[in-house]
């Protein structure tokens, strides 16, 4: 007999298969119990009749708990009252092992028992459907990049110096007489990449020592990162643009089920699979100021102010060119103005806040090494960075998207915490 996954039950219609899971929820009236059975992939009620199997055995049912492992045999049956379309008539069950009572019950846990659990909080509906639509959205940008003929270099996380600035680097010992910082971006490295394989992309963990106890802040989180030589910024945008998309579509395409399970509203996702509302920062700061007088032309956008930015389109918001004063020592000086930098910022809509940050990078080696100066950052450490802008630099450009703030947008979760299996917080290193 062939054992099936709940994904694939359709096709086994009318047949008998086995199946390897665990029970979800049980429910007896009489002589019949109702189990809800997951296996990973999906749930299917099973109904065990007192008629169809060994008395024994169906008084050992009635007193199964949550979460213990079961092998079940029986027959699919197509029913449209049924959750997810189908019903597994069984024949037969084994118990692999009955669970210890399972401290996650249907009753409203706070946050902190939850996250006490994680390892076993991962097997909830919510859980499992935040972290499969995580899946399709990787999977959507690989094949996106496969695609265009992208090459994936994966950057390291071993880092000898920083990217994003100082203040928020991990570091830690390496060997006797080094120090070692944990990757803030693989953007240096990409770079690097662009320059020999002409387009490439990396995907990893990278980390911020960030002191930000808000929703969207991990201090491990994932960062997709294209860079792409000989394009420029507007090239960058639409890229990222066109990858958003893609993202959205496969999701709408493959998990209209999770989505169901997160009562997410589809139509707030298809709304934003148009084009992008594209504003430049000078252009923000007007809107910003209609609401919040006291911001000032210069500085960076809070929390609240991405907010009320977003909330005026109904897609993502691309905002271009930022004061240069504010932004990391790699970007663009604009040849229009050299206040500011060819850069870009994406807000996800409903204030999800930034999902992608980006730009054009400087490629003449004078200005990037007064950068540097400018930054107060050591130069000797970056002198292979340099050497990019040393031995046929050409214009370039990429982006870095957060895949835990674009999963939770499109999931409609408030905190990217729920986002990636095990979330590493300012207050949370467990388990
Ligand atoms: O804007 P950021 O800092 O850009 C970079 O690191 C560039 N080097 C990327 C590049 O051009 N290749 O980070 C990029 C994105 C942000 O837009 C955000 O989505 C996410 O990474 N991000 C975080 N996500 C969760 N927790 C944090 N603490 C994050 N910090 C950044
Ligand atoms: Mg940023």
């Amino acid at each position: 007999m062939e054992h099936s996954y709940i994904e694939e039950i359709s096709a086994h219609e009318g047949h008998e298969v086995i199946i390897k899971g665990w029970i979800f929820n049980r429910r007896s009236s009489g002589k019949i119990h109702f189990l809800m059975i997951r296996d990973g992939t999906g749930i299917i009620q099973g109904v065990v009749s007192a008629t169809d199997i060994s008395q024994e055995l169906f008084d050992t049912v009635s007193t199964i708990g949550r979460e213990s492992s079961v092998i079940v045999q029986g027959v699919i049956k197509a029913d449209k009252r049924a959750p997810g379309g189908y019903e597994l008539l069984i024949k037969d069950i084994s118990i692999i092992n009955s669970s210890q009572p399972y401290p996650i019950t249907k009753k409203e846990h706070g946050i902190d028992f939850l996250m006490e659990r994680r390892h076993l909080w991962l097997r909830s509906s919510k859980q499992h459907a935040n972290l499969r639509i995580r899946r399709s959205v990787i999977n959507a940008a690989h094949d996106l990049f496969n695609k265009r003929g992208f090459t994936l270099f994966n950057a390291p996380i071993l880092m000898p110096t920083a990217c994003e600035g100082t203040t928020n680097l991990f570091e830690t010992d390496y060997f006797e007489k080094n120090k070692a910082y944990l990757s803030q971006s693989g953007q240096l490295y990409a770079e690097a990449g662009a320059m020999a394989f002409g387009k490439v992309y990396t995907l990893g963990p990278t980390f911020r020592a960030e002191k930000s106890k808000t929703r969207r802040h991990l201090t491990e989180f994932w960062m997709l990162e294209p860079e792409v030589a000989y394009a420029d910024l507007d090239n960058i945008i639409c890229l990222a643009e066109d990858m958003i998309k893609a993202i959205i579509t496969t999701v709408l395409l493959d998990r209209q089920t999770e989505l169901k399970t997160l009562e997410r509203d589809t139509e707030k996702l298809k709304a934003a699979n148009s084009q992008f509302a594209r504003i430049s920062y000078k252009d923000a700061v007007k809107i910003v100021q209609e609401t919040n007088s006291s911001f000032i032309y210069g500085e960076d956008f809070g929390a609240l102010d991405e907010t009320v930015l977003s909330n005026r389109f109904s897609t993502p918001l691309v905002i271009h060119r930022y004061p240069k004063k504010i932004k990391p020592f790699y970007m663009k000086t604009d040849p229009e103005d050299n206040e500011l930098v060819l850069c870009v910022d994406i807000l996800a809509p409903d204030g999800y806040g930034e999902i992608i940050g980006g730009s054009q990078r400087e490629d003449d080696y004078n200005i990037l090494t007064d950068n540097i100066k400018q930054h107060n950052l050591d130069q000797a450490s970056l002198e292979w960075y340099i050497d990019l802008r040393r031995y046929g630099s050409v214009p370039h450009s990429g982006f870095g998207l957060g895949i835990e703030r674009l999963v939770a947008w499109i999931c409609g979760v408030k905190h990217v915490r729920e986002t990636i299996p095990f979330p590493r917080l300012l207050e949370r290193l467990w388990p």
